[in-house]
């Protein structure tokens, strides 16, 4: 069997909800904290086979059978592993990667690189001591950082000359190219980071394997970061998590900051557990390394418009990766451009507050829907709607996103068809009430149908029902429906024409004059009954 990569097997459980994959040939019941159903892999009346969507596995207390989604497919389809990960990684929508053992020769220029990483940083870090680099002490120390910080995470000067290519004299030019170290010139090899303040870059496991260079004198671009290499894959790596993956597990939640200084910062003033995506918008992957410890992240975005669209796209991101006991929010940064300057004008005290502001990713996904769109017209509600059921359609866990459709329909009707809230002020005309059925009926429509509610608010608030009233389970669909309120719209109609008509009669015979307002009422009255008799034969 091939070696497959534990990254990729863990992206599809990460991806793929269980009770999906096993619901579809087994009906599940939701009991408790699991999902039961009769196993398929042995014949049983009364099941003993469960789903824990959290866990992701099933496990039968009949047979004993147990596994994940990939050993479920294999099993129930009879396939073998690639097969079952194939099928698997089309329903995720990812694409399968190659599978070759790393071979020796790999691994060891593999060392070779993490090697030279590990030199240059040494040398950065000397160099930061160095007179030539006493102006990226001073900034360094002039952005709060002290010395236990500077050791800590390693920081460091690149200085104008190619240190790099000279000092690597050694080392295999080609090796120094492929970390990102060096570049070919004309006259040989010459440094990538130049006059830089340099921050390495770790991978998980405390290896440098990038670094990010950040210019001293304002030049442009602020930060330079090594470009993707064989060690370094900027959309896999988050900076800051191997020395938050502790804490993200003691607090059980990851924080995520725009910039590394920021992570920095927060990482040394109280908030352990915060990272930082590397200048890139977020990632699957980002999301999905945090996702490992804990479903629970404060995305802590920058008060700027950059931060609203990062915030936007974490919150796209995040939705395949929410579970039940997911807890995501979104605080936006006040008080300071970013954390960095929260922390050094307001301390850890004026973060927390910002932290504590959070709103829920229900509330901001919510919220970004009021924004984005004008829900006082139909349009922008319709716009409106279609962004949210954008959003939702991104979970893959059923339950949930059902529940999170519910939410959102419960929102969309008590605050975008305000008309239903405050139909109780709008002066009713003296009409006949309705009788059972027909206010069953229109219970249902106005709950089933916000878009003909909405429609035909003005005339279903004089109705004098109470619409929040136990909504019965009828069948009909929205063309019948719209059919029906139009019809008991004109019904009504009829009878105030009808009423009027009375009205009018008693005066005629009274003696009063009132016989051309008798046949203009005529014909409003076979115009209605004629629009009814169409309406019915349609
Ligand atoms: P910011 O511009 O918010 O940086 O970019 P910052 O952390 O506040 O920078 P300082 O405080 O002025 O030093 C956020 C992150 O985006 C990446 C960096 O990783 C930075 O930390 N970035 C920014 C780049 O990669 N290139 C740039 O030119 C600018
Ligand atoms: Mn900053």
């Amino acid at each position: 069997m091939p070696k497959y990569d534990r990254n990729f097997t863990d992206e599809l459980r990460e991806r793929l909800s269980v009770v999906d994959i096993v619901g579809r040939r087994v009906p599940l019941v939701k009991k408790g904290q699991n999902y039961w159903g009769c196993c398929p892999f042995h014949n049983e009346k009364t099941p003993s086979f469960s789903v824990n969507e959290e866990k992701g596995f099933y496990h039968c207390f009949g047979c004993g059978e147990h596994g994940d989604i990939i050993s479920f497919v294999m099993k129930s389809e009879n396939v073998d592993f690639k097969t079952a990960i194939t099928e698997l990684a089309a329903q995720a929508g990812l694409k399968m990667p190659d599978y070759k053992p790393k071979p020796a020769s790999q691994i060891a220029r593999e060392e070779s690189y993490y090697q030279i990483m590990s030199d240059a940083c040494d040398i950065y870090q000397k160099m930061l001591l160095d007179s030539s680099g006493a102006h990226a002490l001073e900034y360094i120390r002039r952005r709060g950082f002290n010395d236990d910080m500077i050791k800590k995470y390693r920081i460091g000067y690149a200085p104008k000359n190619n240190i790099i290519a000279n000092k690597f004299i050694n080392v295999k030019q080609d090796n120094l190219l492929a970390t990102g170290m060096c570049r070919r010139g004309d006259y040989g090899l010459y440094d990538f980071f130049r006059d830089k303040l340099m921050f390495p870059i770790f991978n998980a496991h405390g290896q440098i394997v990038a670094f990010s260079g950040r210019s001293l004198d304002g030049s442009e671009p602020k930060y330079i970061n090594t470009t993707d290499t064989e060690l370094f894959h900027k959309r896999r790596t988050i900076f800051g998590f191997n020395f938050a993956r502790d804490a993200i597990h003691r607090a059980n939640r990851s924080i995520v900051v725009e910039g590394q200084i920021d992570a920095i910062q927060m990482q040394c003033n109280g908030f352990p557990e915060t990272v930082a995506p590397l200048g890139t918008a977020l990632t699957e992957d980002h999301i999905s390394m945090l996702c490992k410890a804990n479903r629970n992240i404060v995305f802590c975005f920058d008060g700027d418009a950059a931060g609203q669209k990062a915030a936007a796209r974490a919150c796209d991101i995040v939705m395949p990766f929410l579970r039940d006991a997911s807890d995501v929010k979104f605080a936006f940064v006040t008080g300071g451009k970013d954390p960095d300057e929260v922390l050094k004008v307001g301390g850890p005290v004026a973060m927390q507050k910002i932290i504590d502001g959070a709103i829920s990713l229900v509330d901001f996904l919510w919220n970004a829907a009021n924004a984005g769109f004008n829900v006082s017209t139909p349009g922008g509600r319709s716009q409106a709607e279609k962004f949210i059921k954008q959003k939702t359609d991104k979970i893959t866990d059923v339950n949930l996103r059902v529940e999170y459709e519910q939410e959102y329909k419960q929102r969309i009707f008590n605050n975008w068809h305000k008309w239903k809230k405050n139909s109780q002020n709008i002066p009713r005309i003296d009409m006949p009430t309705v009788d059972d059925i027909t206010k069953n009926t229109v219970i249902f429509i106005v709950n089933k149908y916000p878009q003909i509610a909405e429609r035909y608010g003005d005339f279903l608030a004089t109705l004098n029902i109470n619409f929040d009233e136990n909504v019965p389970d009828i069948n009909i669909d929205d063309k019948s429906a719209e059919k029906f309120i139009v019809s008991l719209k004109l019904q009504k109609y009829m009878a105030r024409l009808q009423s009027e008509k009375k009205d009018l009669t008693a005066k005629l015979l009274a003696g009063e004059n009132v016989r051309d307002k008798i046949s203009a009422l005529d014909a409003q009255i076979r115009d209605a009954q004629q629009k009814i008799d169409t309406l019915v034969t349609i």
